[in-house]
């Protein structure tokens, strides 16, 4: 059961590759053998759901564009690896420049029964996505009862309403609630409890959390998985102070700090 120590690449590897590209999810996966590969997920005009953290093509795409307004042909014409290039020359390769936009299903015919951590971002802007998502990870065999029960597909999300959505199309799923700076404190613990029937986790910001509130959450049944946790010296705190997993950008560093590994990171 996935459930402690647990290493999510966030975007992939996403501090040595272009995030959400093959070449990102191919290095954590394999390379670094994180846990899981975090996605991010959008829906085009045509109603196919891609993997990009941005609702627009601006930043990884480097042109112009809102992804509900553009079709899928539209999205595999972007390249997004060209600003990795530009940003980070030292960790540049031709390849990177090369990669385009993944669909979902994409990434499952690639990485087959990995294990997934998907959120929905912006599912307001989407009406349907859950339904279309649900359908397409029963397609690929990722909802099955014992996948479920061992939390090798997982959905997130920043809104409950979402999560809550999933939890009526597929109420065996697990679920983990994406948290805002100072959210978890501000929630009584009765709130967190009628959430908890059906939320197995929380995903707050690395930086709101120390040991009385990780303590907190444990006491009131979550696991606690923090974003986005690249430094050596916040994991080494937050370790310390019990928390069961965390988003990374560096898998390698987070399985080092979780002593999975013999003191290994990866050279690119
Ligand atoms: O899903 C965890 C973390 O990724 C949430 O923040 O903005 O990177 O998707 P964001
Ligand atoms: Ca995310």
């Amino acid at each position: 059961m996935l459930s402690k120590n647990v290493v999510i690449a966030h975007r992939g590897a996403s501090a040595y590759a272009p995030e959400h590209s093959f070449a990102s999810y191919d290095l954590s996966h394999f390379d670094m053998r994180a846990d899981y590969i975090e996605l991010d997920v959008q829906m085009t005009l045509d109603g196919e759901i891609i993997v990009m953290h941005d609702e627009t093509i601006e930043r990884t795409g480097l042109s112009h564009g809102v992804i509900k307004e553009m079709t899928l042909k539209e999205i595999k014409e972007i390249r997004i690896g060209q600003w990795f290039n530009d940003k980070f020359p030292e960790l540049a390769h031709d390849y990177y420049a090369e990669q385009s936009v993944p669909t979902l299903k994409e990434v499952f015919e690639r990485y087959g029964k990995a294990n997934y951590y998907i959120e929905t971002k912006a599912p307001d802007i989407y009406p349907g996505m859950e339904e279309q998502l649900t359908r397409v990870l029963e397609t690929f065999e990722l909802l099955t009862e014992e996948r479920m029960a061992n939390y090798q597909t997982v959905i997130q999300s920043f809104s409950l309403e979402s999560l809550i959505k999933m939890h009526q199309l597929k109420p065996g799923i697990p679920l983990l609630l994406l948290c805002k700076k100072g959210m978890l404190r501000d929630m009584s613990d009765e709130d967190l409890q009628k959430i908890q029937s059906f939320v197995y986790a929380v995903g707050p910001n690395y930086k709101d959390l120390d040991q009385p509130l990780i303590e907190r959450m444990h006491r009131l049944g979550f696991l606690v998985f923090p974003y986005t946790l690249n430094d050596e010296g916040d994991m080494e705190r937050l370790i310390n102070e019990g928390i069961d997993g965390a988003f990374t950008n560096n898998p390698d560093l987070l399985r080092k700090q979780f002593r999975l590994d013999n003191g290994e990171v990866f050279e690119s």
